[in-house]
């Protein structure tokens, strides 16, 4: 079960407002399914799911089933959309980041020196594996972590051995990365040449990592083929919708999306969500701007100013319609906390009623909802959403009549640093 429920951001627009996003929306659609839009060289994730290298997936069990016969930790080494999809799924399935007895940690997604050192000395005496994943292979933050949990690698284990503990996921021709897997015959895994980071979870990028955590590669891939098909018509098409109905808003400067769930371990789906529309869509002076919060958690903290602040927000809501655990609230009889009134009823029931209340408290504020539900928590249903965001991203991006696949604006910082680092070939 998925479905998108509008009502409540319809509310806020006119008839003539919904018509004309519509127009642009289907014939945004068209461009994306004909390929012939900007960036139509990075839509290789778009069949991507129907046409994977099945060798290759083959491959990737074999790495899987080494990584937990050899290893207590698995650091996937990656930054942007070469981690954040992998975290999104993993934690959304497991929040607490173990599975059959493996860890997966992840590094190399910041600078941060205080970050390395600790788990430096966490990985010291365990037994563990990386796969460091960089379609471009050359990006800094993964590099420098590579560096260093290499050389820790290299004292444990001998030549033979560390090719059991260092997985590479990066370009099929080109890159630094794969320079190195070549000279020291790591095995090596692709990040197709025609799918950007954002769009790669479905790739090796997801898959090796996922399943080393025992999770179900293929199911992952049938929620994302299901998606696909599900997604591609015109009529009561929820992707397409959620695309007309954003532009809709957008229009009428409603210029922030806050990205919600009452799930904790849904918040990385929302990193990875911010990013893909975040990356996707905010250039050339245009975009929404993506956020994110976990209910009720921030319901404490941000919802003063949701539901009372400046008037440009709307909301995105992922509602698990059954949470893969739930349990009733005991009876006191002593009653000190007061709350016998809830005794008896799930946990899930009283989470379900605090995101009804919000819902309803955040409208009469002004704030238009959308709600996206989805029936459980498990890798089939995980890839259909995450593949409905991507299509829809597709369209919206269309829709703003921006180049919805490159990312030439988080270039302007690497830029500088390199200069003040003395990177050769970076003069002022
Ligand atoms: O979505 C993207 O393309 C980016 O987030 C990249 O994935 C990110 O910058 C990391 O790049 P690379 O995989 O080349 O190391």
């Amino acid at each position: 079960m998925f479905n998108v429920e509008l009502d409540d951001a319809y509310k806020f627009l006119s008839e003539s407002e919904l018509k004309k996003a519509k127009e642009d929306a289907l014939k945004a659609f068209e461009t994306l399914k004909k390929k012939d839009g900007p960036g139509n060289d990075f839509l290789g994730w778009y069949d991507y799911p129907l046409n994977y290298d099945k060798e290759e997936l083959k491959r990737i069990k074999a790495a899987a089933q080494t990584i937990q016969r050899t290893s207590e930790v698995l650091v996937v080494i990656g930054i942007g959309g070469s981690y954040l999809g992998t975290r999104a799924v993993i934690e959304a399935l497991t929040p607490y980041f173990t599975n059959n007895g493996l860890e997966i940690i992840f590094a190399g997604n910041s600078i941060s020196s205080s970050y390395l050192v600790k788990l430096r000395d966490y990985l010291w005496d365990k037994d563990f594996s990386v796969n460091v994943v960089s379609k471009s292979g050359t990006t800094t933050e993964p590099a420098i972590a590579f560096r260093f949990l290499y050389n820790i690698l290299k004292k444990k284990y001998f030549k033979d051995e560390l090719r059991e503990h260092v997985f590479f996921t990066t370009d099929k021709e080109k890159g630094a990365l794969r320079q190195v897997g070549l000279e020291n015959d790591f095995e090596m895994f692709v990040v197709p040449t025609d799918m950007g980071g954002r769009f790669s979870v479905f790739s090796a990028v997801g898959l090796l990592p996922i399943c080393a955590m025992g999770f179900d590669v293929d199911q992952l891939l049938k929620g994302a083929v299901d998606s696909y098909n599900y997604f591609k018509k015109e009529e009561n098409n929820d992707a397409l919708n959620y695309a007309m109905v954003r532009n809709a808003l957008l229009r009428k400067n409603y210029n922030i999306e806050i990205m919600e769930s009452f799930e904790p371990c849904l918040s990385y789906i929302s990193e990875w969500w911010k990013q893909l529309f975040g990356e996707s869509e905010g250039k050339e002076g245009k975009g929404i701007y993506p956020a994110s919060v976990v209910f009720t958690t921030d319901l404490h903290s941000l919802g003063q100013y949701i539901q009372d602040g400046r008037r440009n927000l709307f909301e995105t809501c992922i509602n698990v319609v059954n949470p893969s655990q739930d349990i009733d609230i005991p009876f006191d009889k002593d009653n000190l906390d007061n709350l016998n009134y809830i005794s008896g009823k799930s946990i899930d029931y009283v989470n379900k009623a605090a995101m009804n209340a919000t819902k309803e408290a955040h409208i009469a504020g002004g704030v238009p909802q959308i709600r996206i539900n989805i029936d459980s928590l498990n890798e089939y249903n995980i890839a259909f959403l995450l593949y409905f965001f991507m299509v829809s991203c597709g369209i919206s991006a269309y829709m703003l009549g921006v180049n919805p696949f490159n990312q030439e604006g988080v270039e302007a910082y690497k830029r500088n640093m390199f200069i003040a680092l003395g990177k050769p070939g970076y003069t002022k």
